[in-house]
């Protein structure tokens, strides 16, 4: 079965004018639209590498010509290939269905592509909390983990180590709800995680972590931790824009007023490049 895991560097991605141009023909009018109203560059700048993350898989993975490629939202706004519905022109049997799903936080934007089974994949970057001590930030997100999940965040010794247990525990909570596609209207409190205290290391993904389904240990899923920044087979393929646009072909004519419109976005909101300037 056919598995994908790439990875753009989206923050450090400083488009010319032509990249950005080129890159919105290569997506549908209405995503594009979307890009086009996001206040920071570094929004417009993950949501367009994710378009162009799900269409490059969708091409090359699923033969499918990128004209003919139609995504749609669920309801609740997991991409999906709407059309066409049928991949093999001939009358032989389907090959086992592919989904798909992307991430984008802090530097990355991430794709999950999977034969055959549902993915959902989420990216988590360990920031301090903006406006609260992490006490505070912990007391605040209280009921989105067990009692059980929250002793192991807070067991690690220093606040740092905390957090990035606190923003373990928080990425396979949002992976596996993008992966059933219900959004955040889903009760975390009934998923609870068990991972394992091994660190990530060069050699291989983790995949022990189990997860427990309303009190019940769940056999049917497998949980993979990567770390972006450590190369593949152990994580994702790190693409560059040349590799991200390489399947592409434009949709729609070209729309000077598009990088008009980016190039006056500011990167991300104040408080964020005082902290990246900061470190
Ligand atoms: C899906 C969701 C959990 C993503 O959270 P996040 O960690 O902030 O964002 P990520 O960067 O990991 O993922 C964003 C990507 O996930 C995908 N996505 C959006 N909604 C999704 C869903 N319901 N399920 C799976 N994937 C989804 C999209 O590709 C999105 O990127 P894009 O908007 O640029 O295309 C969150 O946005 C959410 O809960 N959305 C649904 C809201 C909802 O339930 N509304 C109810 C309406 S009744």
């Amino acid at each position: 079965m056919g598995s994908v895991r790439w990875a753009f560097r989206c923050g450090s991605w400083t488009p010319t004018r032509s990249d950005w141009l080129f890159a919105a023909r290569c997506i549908q009018q209405e995503e594009k639209d979307r890009i086009g109203q996001f206040v920071f560059a570094k929004d417009a700048k993950s949501a367009m590498a994710g378009r162009l993350l799900l269409r490059k898989c969708v091409y090359e993975r699923m033969g499918i010509p990128w004209s003919e490629i139609r995504l749609e939202r669920s309801p609740r706004g997991k991409p999906y290939l709407a059309a066409p519905l049928k991949v093999s022109p001939d009358s032989g049997p389907e090959p086992p269905a592919w989904s798909f799903n992307v991430s984008h936080q802090g530097d990355y934007a991430v794709l999950a592509a999977e034969q055959g089974v549902q993915v959902g994949v989420d990216i988590m970057k360990t920031t301090m909390p903006g406006s609260s001590s992490v006490p505070e930030f912990f007391r605040i997100m209280t009921r989105q983990f067990t009692a059980y999940e929250w002793s192991v965040i807070q067991s690690g010794g220093l606040e740092h180590q905390q957090l990035a247990a606190f923003y373990r525990h928080w990425a396979l909570k949002e992976s596996f709800i993008k992966a059933i596609g219900t959004g955040l209207g889903f009760n975390l409190q009934r998923v609870e995680f068990h991972l394992s205290s091994e660190p990530l290391t060069q050699k291989y993904a983790l995949r022990q972590t189990k997860m427990h389904l309303d009190e019940e240990e769940e056999y049917d899923w497998l949980f993979e931790r990567l770390h972006p920044a450590l190369p593949p087979p152990t994580s994702f393929t790190l693409l560059s824009f040349s590799d991200l646009i390489a399947s592409a072909s434009p949709l729609t004519e070209e729309d000077p007023a598009c990088w008009d419109s980016f190039k006056m976005k500011a990167e991300a909101p104040q408080r964020q490049r005082e902290t990246h300037t900061a470190k």
